[in-house]
């Protein structure tokens, strides 16, 4: 889906733009971030719901996979709300310009300030515990707040054990047993606006029935919830999860596929259960962001150890991509400045950080790698930048937008300043 090519000199070209000048001119590692496949994909999701669904709907974008002010005003631009999970991840969306009403918080333990700040925002809270609940009940003495309740629907997906979230065993949201409770609370708590419910079940998932069944699920509580006399309880959110093509053997469903086994779910429990249709939402992350970046880095040092392998170094690693090392996580990679190379050789793709395990390609076919050269790995805008950290003290990387041959930098290199920034030395240990 990269908006990409191949010019005359054998150079990688996104966006219009040389990757080899953008190494060159941003320095490595640089996140590069191509508009039009951003754009494209939320595009795929507001045409698809308008096209399979009859009710109103609306997108949000989950922020988590990569918060950023560029990254939360593109897809804003393009019709979509934010999923924030934090603080942070809400000031961001305010700050990139979202409206505080297209703004969801979600979190399995949000703080007072958290919950409080989203109130005097007027963004939506996904209540994910009792605690919330009673923190909202106290927050919106003075003026009503829109409260979404998270369920653990009992629905399981196919993916790491780490992102699974839909199964009974899990750490967010009310478990069915509990719901009416909470929905009866909601009933007596006027200040608290009970909007609807939300489910995610997993991420980076391949599987279309589990989502539709999650929505065909929640959809149940939707008459008890009008029967409890909850007025404004009229949304469905069916979170995200949809997972994209990290390595050629990957072959997720279509965006189009994901939405519409979706909204004819939704359309035919409604049907059947004679209910008004809800507004659906969902809250797409890695399928909007993940196909929409490559990772550049610059290639150091080799090291052969005969008969068994060939490790080429990179300037970065598991700081700006954690997912291979915690999730074992596979990527594809070229080299941007010999897309025309045939030669092959079978490498493994290191980090610079101190850990064996700091490598991001196993067993990978590329031309010969050599010094100096610019590799690029695919797939990478969703939780990479975002899970990015400073191990051995490296400063994250530079991130650019790109598009229509030109580039805008959308997140500045740390230097050694930024490292030291929070560091404090107490004054009798100054020498
Ligand atoms: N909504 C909720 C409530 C979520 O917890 C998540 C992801 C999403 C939406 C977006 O899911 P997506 O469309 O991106 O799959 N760090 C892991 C992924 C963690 C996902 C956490 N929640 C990874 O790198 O694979």
């Amino acid at each position: 889906p990269l908006s990409a090519l191949i010019d005359g000199q054998g150079h990688l070209v996104v966006g219009g733009c040389d990757v080899v000048e953008l190494a060159r001119r941003f320095g490595t590692p640089l996140y590069i971030v191509d508009e039009l496949t951003l754009r494209e994909g939320c595009r795929q999701y507001v045409e698809a719901l308008e096209r399979y669904y009859p009710g109103p709907s609306q997108v949000l974008y989950a922020s988590k996979a990569w918060s950023n002010l560029a990254i939360c005003a593109l897809v804003h631009l393009c019709g979509l709300g934010i999923d924030a999970v934090s603080e942070g991840e809400l000031q961001t969306a305010l700050l990139a310009g979202v409206p505080g009403q297209q703004i969801y918080l979600h979190g399995n333990n949000k703080s007072e300030a958290e919950i409080r700040r989203a109130a005097t925002v007027r963004a939506t809270v996904v209540a994910d515990n009792w605690l919330d609940l009673q923190t909202l009940q106290a927050a919106a003495s003075d003026e009503p707040v829109r409260v979404m309740v998270r369920v653990t629907p009992g629905i399981d997906i196919h993916t790491h054990d780490y992102i699974r979230t839909g199964h009974v065993d899990s750490k967010f949201g009310f478990n069915l047993e509990d719901l009416g409770d909470v929905l009866a609370f909601l009933a007596a708590t006027p200040q608290l606006v009970a909007v609807g419910l939300h489910a995610h079940i997993g991420s980076q998932s391949f599987e279309l029935a589990p989502h539709a069944d999650v929505a065909k699920l929640l959809l149940e509580w939707f008459a008890k919830a009008a029967a409890l006399g909850l007025a404004d309880f009229n949304e469905l959110n069916v979170g995200g999860g949809l997972g994209i093509r990290y390595i050629e053997a990957d072959d997720p469903p279509s965006i189009e596929q994901w939405v519409q086994t979706i909204c004819e779910a939704v359309v035919q429990a409604c049907e059947a259960q004679r209910l008004p249709l809800p507004k659906l939402l969902c809250e797409p992350g890695r399928s909007l962001v993940g196909p929409a970046c490559i990772t550049a880095y610059t290639v150091g040092s080799t090291k052969t150890v005969p008969g068994v392998r060939t490790y080429i170094a990179i300037d970065g690693g598991m700081s700006d991509n954690p997912r291979p090392i915690t999730y074992g996580a596979r990527y594809s990679a070229a080299l941007a400045n010999r897309m025309n190379d045939e030669r092959s050789a079978t490498v493994t793709v290191a980090g610079k950080h101190c850990e064996s395990g700091d490598v991001l390609l196993r067993d990978v076919d590329l031309p010969p790698p050599e010094k100096g050269d610019c590799l690029v790995i695919f797939g990478t805008g969703a939780y990479n930048c975002s899970m990015a950290s400073n191990y051995n003290r490296l400063g994250r990387p530079a991130a650019v937008v790109v598009g229509g041959g030109d580039s805008s930098l959308i997140l500045r290199r740390e230097d050694l300043d930024d490292l030291l920034r929070c560091d404090c030395l107490p004054l009798r240990l100054r020498t």
